[in-house]
């Protein structure tokens, strides 16, 4: 197949580049610094002459928006937004021009847009999308605002003959350097990895084998469409995420830390402490009544293998 990937440039977009290409597909990825072969330069907001590759393509998986992993200022989370929606909805417009579009879009989404939660799993049918809950920063909703937009931007698009669907996808874990099994790892390494304001909030993430068997499932299931959570049976409490992670890696402490020393270290990464500190308790219910079984259902057993695969060497994104 020709798989067009739009942001395929980063931590997900290295790990289904990887293993599309070794499927044997061919992969072309539109970034707006080309430099490897099948690179297609785009602005990730007009139509250009990029979307020349999105004729006669199979599949499009869109991945591209800012980083999340920066202060949520003001202006850093309208950029979030921006390069979310704009991408998106330039995506749509090619693929509704293309006189042989592809027959199906994957849309990144995130398992942020549902609710700060502790006391039950979101599944798509049940789940309750955010932007409301009490007691949490009013940024908080912003980014579940930004979820929804992405989400609408794909929804909006007039692609009749392209099954769309939204990846809601959980954390996805990877050896990769630099990605976020790689800063969690770090911490846990430094000592750094106990249960952080308490700990109890949860963990919803995903093993890397199983995101991409999930993103090959979607492709080839057409009774599928909308959004579906991409996100391992087992989400847990941070505290027992990180005490499974410093146990693969035989880390025998993890200071605790405070609301207030999650936010010093944050500022110090330049990173925002709703990462660590919002409760994302999300399950593959769609996934599952369709029938994919995960690899790795459990984190223990998904952080070993991790853990053994860094120790193994990585893989350059
Ligand atoms: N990593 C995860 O665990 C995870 C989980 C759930 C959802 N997601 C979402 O999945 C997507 C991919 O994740 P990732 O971790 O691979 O992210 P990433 O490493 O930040 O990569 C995203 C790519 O988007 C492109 N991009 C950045 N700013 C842009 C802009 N203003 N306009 C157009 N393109 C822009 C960049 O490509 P170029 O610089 O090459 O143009 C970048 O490589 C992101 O949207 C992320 O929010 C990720």
């Amino acid at each position: 197949m020709k798989i067009v990937i739009p942001g395929g440039t980063g931590q997900v977009g290295g790990i289904l580049r990887r293993a599309l290409a070794a499927a044997g597909h061919e992969v072309v990825v539109l970034t707006r610094r080309p430099v490897r072969a099948g690179d297609v330069a785009w602005d990730g907001a007009t139509l250009g002459p990029w979307a020349a590759v999105i004729e006669g393509s199979d599949v499009v998986i869109n991945l591209a928006g800012r980083s999340v992993s920066c202060r949520y200022t003001r202006a850093n989370l309208q950029e979030m937004m921006d390069s979310r929606v704009d991408s998106a909805r330039v995506v749509g417009e090619a693929i509704a021009a293309a006189e042989r579009p592809p027959r199906v879009w994957l849309q990144m989404s995130t398992a942020t847009i549902y609710t700060h939660r502790f006391d039950a799993a979101h599944d798509e049918a049940t789940g309750e999308l955010g932007g409301a809950e009490p007691g949490v920063p009013d940024y908080w909703a912003f980014s579940v605002e930004i979820a929804k937009e992405w989400e609408r931007a794909q929804e909006e698009a007039a692609t009749p003959e392209t099954r769309k669907v939204a990846l809601r996808s959980a954390m996805v874990m990877s050896p990769d350097r630099g990605g976020v099994f790689d800063v969690l790892l770090r911490m846990a390494r430094l000592g750094l990895g106990g249960p952080v304001a308490g700990g109890a909030q949860y963990v919803s993430w995903i093993h890397d084998r199983d995101f991409v068997r999930a993103v090959e499932f979607l492709v080839d299931r057409n009774d599928l469409s909308g959004p579906v959570n991409l996100a391992a049976p087992g989400p847990l409490p941070q505290r027992e995420f990180m005490r499974a992670l410093r146990a693969a890696w035989g880390v025998p402490v993890g200071l605790p830390a405070t609301k207030w020393m999650a936010e010093l270290g944050a500022l110090a990464l330049r990173t925002d402490t709703e990462l660590l500190l919002k409760s994302r308790r999300v399950v593959p219910g769609r996934l599952r009544e369709a029938g994919f079984e995960f690899a790795y259902e459990a984190w223990p057993a998904a952080a070993d293998d991790l853990v053994r695969r860094v120790r193994g060497g990585r893989v350059a994104g």
